[in-house]
Formats: C-alpha cells, sequence, structure tokens
C-alpha cells in the first residue's frame, strides 16, 4: 500500500521535454542563485533564537546545520539533474516511491514552503518595526508581534505575504538582475556587521560556551536544538539543484554551485555568530529551575519585556541591527535594518511561488482540486492557488513567532530532505543505467549521512514542533485516501487522464517563471 503507484520516471520526463530550457548557467550564476535564496530570516533574525538555545555554542550550531545541508545538497542535485521537472522532492518521490509517500512529502513541503513564508514575514517585521520605531513612528506592541510573543497580531508581516501575494498575482517574476541586487544588499549589509562587531569582540562572552549542553531528543535546546531551528538559515540552496535542467555541464557547475553558496554562507554566518555572541554575548534567559526559556513562549516574552534584559541579544526582533546599535553606531544599525527590510520580501517571494508550484504540480497529477491550477486568463498566473496560499501565509505570519514558524518549516524540509536522500540510493539499485547529468560522489557514504544528519535534527526539534508535524502528516492522510487516492491521474479508473501530456504545466511558458537566469 504504502509504496503503490509510483509513476514511471519517463512519464514524468515526457512532461519536462516539452520545454527545453537552453543550458546557460555557469558556476557563478549558480553559485548567486543559491546565495540569494539562502541569506534571509534565519541569519538575520534567527541568531537570537540560536542564542538563546545554545548561548555562545550557536556557532557549532551553525556548522553542523552546514553540514547536514551540504551531504542533502548532494543528493537532491543527483535527483534533480536527473528529474528536472518542478514539484522538487515531491515529484522525486512520485517517481521512485510511489504514490503515498509523494504525497505525505508534497504535503510536507506545504511546512517547508509555506510556513517558512510565514518565518521570513515574521523576520522582517521585526527589522521594520525597529526602523519605524527609531524614527518614533512605530506601531503599538499589540501590533508589533503575535499573541505567543507579546503582542496580539503582527500587522507588517500580515500584510507584507499580502503584498508579495498580490504581486505574484499579477505575474512579478523574479530575474537575475533582481536576485544580483539583492545579493548585493545582503552581503554588503552582513560585511559591514562583520566589520564593526569583529573589533568589538571581547573573549569574556565566550565564557560558558555551551550553558545549555548539547540537548535531548525533542527538547528543542542546546546545541543540537539550535542547531535543528538554525538549519532554516541555510534553506534555499534547493532553487540551484531546481536549475540543473538549466546548467551548462551540471556534473561540474551544480556541485560547484551548490557547495560554492552554501560554504560561502556558513564563512558568513559563522563571522556574523561570532561577531554577535562577541561583540554583546549571548547569555540563554533561565527560569528559577535554571532550564533556558523555551523560545517563542509566552515566558520568554516577558522575561524580555523587562528592564533587565531589554537589550539582551537573545530577545531582540532585529539582532543583527541591535548589536551594531549596542556598538554606538546607529546609522549603520539603520542601514543594516533598511538592507534586511529591502531583501527579505524577495525570499518571502520565493517561498511562496515554490508552494504554488507544489500545490500546482499535486492539482496537476489529480491529488488536490483542479481548481488549484487554474490559470489566470490574463496575468496566466495560478491565482487561486496563490490566494489561497497567500492567505494562510499571511495568518501564520500574524500569528505566530518567527521561532515557531522556523521550527515547524524545519521539520517538513528535513522529512523531505530525508525523502530525497533515500530516493537517490533506491534509484542507483533500481536504476543504475539512467542517464544523470550529476552524480553525488561516493553515494553510499553521503546517502547514509544524509539521512542520518537529517534524522539527528529532525529529532532535537521541540517535542511540541515534531507533534504538529506528525498532526499534519495525519491530516493529509486523511485527506489523502477521502480525496486523492481516488482522484489521482494513476488511479487506474483515471488512466485515460494520464495520456497525453497535460498541457497546463507551469514549466511552459503558462505562467511566469520563478528563479530564473
Ligand atoms: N534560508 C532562508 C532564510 O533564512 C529561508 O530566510
Amino acid at each position: 500500500m504504502l509504496f503503490q503507484r509510483v509513476k514511471p520516471l519517463d512519464q514524468i520526463l515526457a512532461t519536462a521535454e516539452k520545454k527545453s530550457l537552453k543550458r546557460q548557467l555557469g558556476a557563478f550564476q549558480l553559485t548567486m542563485l543559491g546565495i540569494g535564496a539562502i541569506i534571509g530570516t534565519g541569519i538575520f533574525v534567527l541568531t537570537a533564537e540560536a542564542g538563546q538555545k545554545a548561548g555562545p555554542g550557536m556557532m557549532y550550531a551553525f556548522v553542523i546545520a552546514a553540514v547536514v545541508c551540504a551531504l542533502a545538497a548532494l543528493c537532491y542535485s543527483e535527483l534533480a539533474s536527473m528529474i528536472p521537472v518542478s514539484g522538487s522532492a515531491y515529484t522525486y518521490s512520485y517517481g521512485v516511491m510511489g504514490e503515498t509517500i509523494a504525497w505525505i512529502v508534497g504535503w510536507a513541503l506545504v511546512l517547508e514552503y509555506a510556513v517558512a513564508a510565514g518565518a521570513v514575514s515574521v523576520g522582517w517585521s521585526g527589522y521594520v518595526n525597529g526602523l519605524l520605531k527609531s524614527t518614533g513612528v512605530g506601531l503599538p506592541q499589540f501590533l508589533q508581534t503575535g499573541p505567543f510573543d507579546g503582542g496580539g497580531f503582527n500587522l507588517l508581516a500580515f500584510l507584507v505575504a499580502l503584498v508579495v501575494t498580490c504581486l505574484l498575482v499579477l505575474g512579478t517574476s523574479k530575474s537575475a538582475k533582481v536576485n544580483a541586487v539583492m545579493v548585493c544588499i545582503k552581503v554588503a549589509a552582513l560585511i559591514a556587521f562583520i566589520v564593526v562587531a569583529l573589533p568589538a569582540v571581547n573573549k569574556v562572552n565566550f565564557e560558558d560556551f555551551t550553558p545549555t549542553g548539547w540537548g535531548s531528543p525533542m527538547g528543542g535546546i542546546g546545541v543540537l536544538g539550535a542547531a535543528a531551528s538554525i538549519f532554516f538559515a541555510y534553506v534555499g540552496f534547493d532553487a540551484v539543484s531546481t536549475a540543473a535542467e538549466e546548467t551548462k555541464n551540471p556534473n561540474r557547475n551544480i556541485p560547484i554551485g551548490l557547495i560554492g553558496s552554501l560554504l560561502v554562507c556558513t564563512v558568513f554566518y559563522l563571522l556574523v555568530s561570532y561577531g554577535a555572541v562577541g561583540a554583546i554575548g549571548a547569555k540563554p534567559l533561565m527560569d528559577s529551575a535554571g532550564n533556558a526559556l523555551a523560545t517563542g513562549s509566552q515566558a520568554l516574552a516577558a522575561a524580555c519585556a523587562s528592564p533587565a534584559h531589554i537589550n539582551d541579544l537573545v530577545c531582540s526582533k532585529e539582532p543583527l541591527a541591535h548589536v551594531i546599535r549596542e556598538l554606538k553606531f546607529p546609522w549603520l544599525a539603520g542601514a543594516i535594518g533598511m538592507a534586511a527590510s529591502l531583501a527579505l520580501p524577495s525570499v518571502i517571494l520565493m517561498m511562496i511561488y515554490g508552494q504554488t508550484r507544489i500545490f500546482f504540480t499535486m492539482s496537476r497529477d489529480g491529488l488536490l482540486p483542479e481548481a488549484f491550477s487554474r490559470v489566470h486568463p490574463k496575468f496566466h498566473t495560478p491565482h487561486v492557488i496563490t490566494l489561497i496560499t497567500g492567505v494562510f501565509v499571511s495568518l501564520f505570519a500574524a500569528l505566530f513567532p518567527v521561532g515557531i514558524l522556523a521550527d515547524i518549516s524545519n521539520a517538513g524540509t528535513l522529512f523531505a530532505f530525508i525523502a530525497v536522500s533515500v530516493g537517490v540510493m533506491v534509484l542507483r539499485i533500481k536504476d543504475p543505467g539512467r542517464k544523470r547529468s550529476f552524480r553525488a560522489p561516493l553515494i553510499w557514504l553521503v546517502g547514509p549521512l544524509a539521512v542520518a544528519g537529517c534524522l539527528l535534527l529532525f529529532a532535537n526539534l521541540s517535542g511540541k514542533t515534531l507533534m504538529v508535524f506528525v498532526v499534519w502528516a495525519l491530516i493529509g492522510l486523511v485527506f489523502y485516501f477521502a480525496y486523492g487516492y481516488r482522484k489521482s491521474h494513476m488511479n487506474p479508473a483515471n488512466a485515460h487522464m494520464l495520456e497525453p501530456i497535460p498541457a497546463a504545466m507551469p514549466a511552459e511558458p503558462k505562467f511566469h517563471e520563478g528563479p530564473q537566469a
């Protein structure tokens, strides 16, 4: 039952054949694409969360998450280069492990993309609220954060997600030029931060390096708990692997693009976290029993509101700007806030865009209602699903704290990465002769390590996050057996729907392309 209805890869590929993209991306463009998708709320905002979870030990967390991502990235690339069609891990799983697993992966990708879009929206609002406050026109506290975070309704996060949704409905695409500008803004902000923060590093701030220990399964705390959260900072590199079909000499350039962008980001992240911790310290706030307060909890929000902690790194909603402000460079803090405010919406756009593509593909396969893949006659965008996604993303963003959304998103992403890493090994056995324009090196080492690394991070998310994930998966399974299982085009009763390949594919210029060269 679990592994039934494997969609033949050739059937999937027939769809891709309808679109022949020019191979024009080189290693440099791919690296830029990766950096553009990766740098976002993770480094600009979650540094504070990671500090609360691990103290200065968050620097280990950045390294651990980077290694896990690099391993998973190699597996991702092999499948992306073999099956270069939309749908990402969902499509790969359909072609390797069958419909039920593909459905669960697709359902988990909703967490990866839609919930992540919510997280980045909340992260963005932290910076914009900071900027507004510094100009004396701040919003009332009730409208600055959600109800779990000391406020009531995060107005700016709600609005930015809605505006980005409208842009996507109107057909805004993301061009290489826009991406390059965003990368420059983000990288310039990080470099400015490093240049100012590093000279202020004081080694006293590294004493008690791992105040919360290494963490325990389902604890969501300690170095591993922080790694499970800060994993969010690296998500997005799959943009590189999904460009496999447009890449010149993919066997060489994909790994350079992937590992290159991950490496560049890791170096930046390490320097930034070293600078942030070293300059003003990152002491987790503890309860009376000596346990670190949970991130995203009302207890932490209350502790952070007290005058004793209001200036702590772990309490800041805009930690990088906050560090610079504490170092008495208010104009530079403002510039970093401005850079984050300008650049983060592009990450939101990419995430909502990714979500609509996954839904579109699932709908085209019959697993979701056909209305989801309806394309707007004038704008040529999948407006129905974009609007539905956007409304949900806006509400998540208005109500939940960034750390909780990022962790839930990580659960979905890690699950998808596990499916991809297993899938690549299964295909090596099942279909060794198929053309692979990129082959993951040492797959029997890299594959199992990728699975083990993802499992390690997954297990170190908090119990509550894992519970949300399980409930979400169960709802998905109920939906699948009540609807998708019957309506699937792979259901023998619907076999006539499989051929010819449906015309309305996002891969065709039916609606605007996403990340582009
Ligand atoms: N890596 C992206 C970010 O940190 C998702 O915002």
